[in-house]
């Protein structure tokens, strides 16, 4: 019998598939139709300290090859997702589910962060350094000096499993100095790709979302290359101890089979699971089982970042 379960450090997850942050995680009700659907996990939206309204609508849209965002972190603030992950703790200790998170300003994702070190959450969080959307505030993780001070910082005090959620990066140069930095903390995954920041996309003479005059982040099939290319630019440079988490462009069994090929050890789906429900677990979990029987693989392991090179 095929499996799809995998694991993360000293996590099982039954299946490999989950919903990407920003995707069915804003409110419990959300998370619990994730919770209950063929996901292996969920990630909560990312959270900051405070609740926050986001940007004005419209401020999501679908488009024939993905999606555009430019949402704002809109989030019921740290405690709401914290309390419910506890809750959950005492009612399915079994299970792991992870906790997205960033502050406003490095003092907040210090004040956050040494929130849930001092609360008794044991399952994973995930440090977003990779949000596009918030106006006047650059995404960190394209700052190298930047993330190397703040990751100095917090594992000064945070003793927890935490990974980092990223952008793409699209130049060689780029991948061998974010993993340096990456490989001198006792960071548990990191996961790639986050959306490819601040595209346009027009509907007649017009931009088709309000914030930021159109400006948004790309998800969909428009980002499978790249997210292929940098979980497995990290596949191939971090420490083996550092685990991948592949996200962008995941539609069918097939995207996911190719991000495992890749390396990745979770694979997580945002654009398409909005458009068109949790149900999409279910259906990528069968195309993706029927590819591995095809094949004859049984467990993710016997094909995770075997990806074949052309001599
Ligand atoms: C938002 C978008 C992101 O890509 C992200 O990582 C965090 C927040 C947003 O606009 O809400």
């Amino acid at each position: 019998m095929v499996s799809t379960a995998s694991q993360i450090g000293p996590f099982h997850f039954d299946n490999v598939l989950m919903n990407a942050a920003g995707v069915y995680c804003m409110t419990r009700e959300e998370l619990e139709a994730v919770r209950h659907s063929a996901a292996g996990t969920f990630v909560t939206k990312t959270a900051t300290l405070e609740a926050r309204a986001g940007n004005p609508e419209p401020r999501y849209q679908e488009v024939p090859l993905g999606s555009i965002n430019s949402m704002g972190l809109p989030n019921q603030g740290l405690d709401y997702y914290l309390e419910y992950l506890l809750e959950l703790q005492e009612t399915v200790p079994e299970k792991t589910y992870f906790l997205s998170l960033v502050g406003l300003s490095p003092d907040e994702t210090h004040t956050i962060l040494k929130k849930v070190q001092a609360s008794s959450y044991n399952g994973l969080v995930e440090l977003n350094l990779s949000c596009p959307n918030v106006p006047g505030k650059p995404q960190i993780a394209y700052d190298f000096e930047t993330t190397e001070h703040l990751l100095t910082e917090v594992f000064s005090y945070f003793t927890k499993p935490l990974g980092v959620k990223l952008p793409p990066y699209f130049d060689i140069v780029h991948f061998d100095q974010a993993a340096a930095v990456f490989n001198q903390f006792p960071l548990t995954f990191v996961n790639c790709v986050n959306s490819i920041g601040n595209g346009l996309y027009l509907e007649e003479e017009t931009v088709s979302i309000k914030p930021k005059q159109g400006f948004g982040g790309l998800g969909g099939q428009y980002i499978k290359p790249t997210a292929l290319a940098n979980v497995h630019a990290f596949y191939q440079r971090l420490k083996p101890e550092i685990q991948i988490i592949g996200t962008g462009g995941v539609l069918t069994g097939r995207d996911a089979f190719e991000h495992i090929l890749c390396g990745a050890s979770m694979v997580q789906i945002g654009t398409q699971l909005q458009k068109e429900g949790v149900g999409i677990f279910e259906r990528v979990t069968a195309e993706l089982q029927a590819i591995m029987a095809e094949k004859g693989y049984q467990t993710i392991e016997d094909f995770r970042g075997k990806l074949k090179y052309i001599d």
